[in-house]
């Protein structure tokens, strides 16, 4: 068995097990996840949740009783759980639902249920694998910004920067006649993306493109959606290269996103853009991200709504965002015009 198929087997036989187990993990910003972790530094799991949502490591005494030994070996040899030192195994992804999987109708239910497998904490490699708060906003944005569609099924539809997959399997849920397609620069990302749509039941076809790049000469897409990295990259390295956005304060990919998306949009196709705005202290009322999108010639805004006011405070007052007062995060809609 290669080690993409062992793996893939693997996750599937984890996802069973915790599902099993009523195991469920709402994934919190890293600033959360650090609290949590530092404030049990020198703890060692005592359940499902810590191992694979907290990403605390874990004894063999304990690992036992958690997993079923077939699975832990497994997971072994898919290298899911890797041996630390001091006898320690640490899991090298984490499992994350949407909200209580037990609220609300039999539809939300199901699809709060469902696990997407992301990176373990602390998301520093350059490769790493992104999921947190960001996603689920992104995808309520998605479900009220649909009101957009005038056909109830779009026939293309694109989720760029898609990471983990989240965007591209519900929206492959809520219109089962799409044709979806996930790219991402990140092979690893498409790697989960992948396994994540075989969990969620569901046909992503997830491709590796820079950007637009795998699809440039397409003109036919009824809808493009994108969560892309909108965090201005920092001068000591500090966030991964693929969660940067770049150069006006983190502004220059979201741009480029929808600069470019126009051009693979068909007549009247949507563009359904989540992404973190700087705003200035010194100019509080000025969004400099809805000053570009208003001032497009071949786009309509249909919508914009500030989804956070103040995102990633943590990042604010240093760096690229000296003198920005806060992050606000919008959904911005958009139609091609005929
Ligand atoms: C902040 S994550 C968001 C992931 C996902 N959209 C979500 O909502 O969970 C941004 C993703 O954009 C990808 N990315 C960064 N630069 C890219 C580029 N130039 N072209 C395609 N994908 C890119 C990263 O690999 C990462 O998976």
């Amino acid at each position: 068995m290669n080690m993409g198929v062992a793996r893939q087997t693997a996750f599937l036989a984890l996802a069973a097990h915790l599902a099993q187990q009523g195991y469920t993990f709402v994934c919190p910003t890293p600033e959360s996840q650090a609290r949590v972790v530092q404030q049990r530094s020198g703890e060692h799991c005592t359940t499902l949740a810590d191992f694979f949502g907290w990403s605390l490591p874990a004894d063999e005494k304990t690992l036992i009783t958690l997993l079923p030994l077939a699975l832990l070996d497994q997971l072994r040899v898919a290298s899911i759980v890797t041996a630390e030192r001091d006898g320690l195994s640490k899991a090298n992804f984490r499992l994350s639902n949407f909200y209580l999987p037990h609220i609300g109708d039999s539809e939300t239910v199901r699809r709060n249920s469902l696990y997407y497998i992301h990176s373990a904490f602390p998301t520093k490699d350059d490769d790493a694998v992104f999921f947190g708060p960001d996603t689920y906003f992104f995808l309520d944005f998605l479900d009220r910004a649909s009101s957009h569609l005038s056909r109830k099924t779009p026939t293309t539809v694109v989720d760029l920067c898609c990471g983990s997959g989240a965007g591209a399997i519900h929206v492959s849920h809520a219109y089962p006649g799409s044709t979806v397609l996930g790219l991402d620069l990140n092979p690893r990302a498409l790697g989960l993306g992948r396994i994540n749509a075989v969990l969620a039941e569901c046909h992503v076809d997830f491709v590796e493109s820079n950007l637009y790049s795998a699809i440039s000469s397409r003109t036919d897409i009824d809808l493009i959606m994108s969560n892309p990295p909108y965090i201005a990259s920092s001068a000591d390295g500090d966030i991964p290269v693929y969660a940067a956005g770049g150069a006006q304060q983190g502004l220059a990919l979201p741009l480029r996103i929808v600069e470019e998306g126009v051009k693979l949009l068909a007549k009247n196709g949507l563009l359904m853009m989540y992404t973190g705005v700087p705003i200035s202290y010194r100019r509080p009322g000025h969004d400099p991200f809805l000053e570009r999108l208003e001032a497009l010639q071949d786009m309509e805004l249909l919508e914009y709504r500030i989804i956070h006011p103040d995102m990633w405070a943590e990042e604010v007052g240093k760096g690229a965002y000296a003198e920005v007062g806060r992050i606000q995060v919008v959904g911005a809609v958009l139609r091609k015009r005929g």
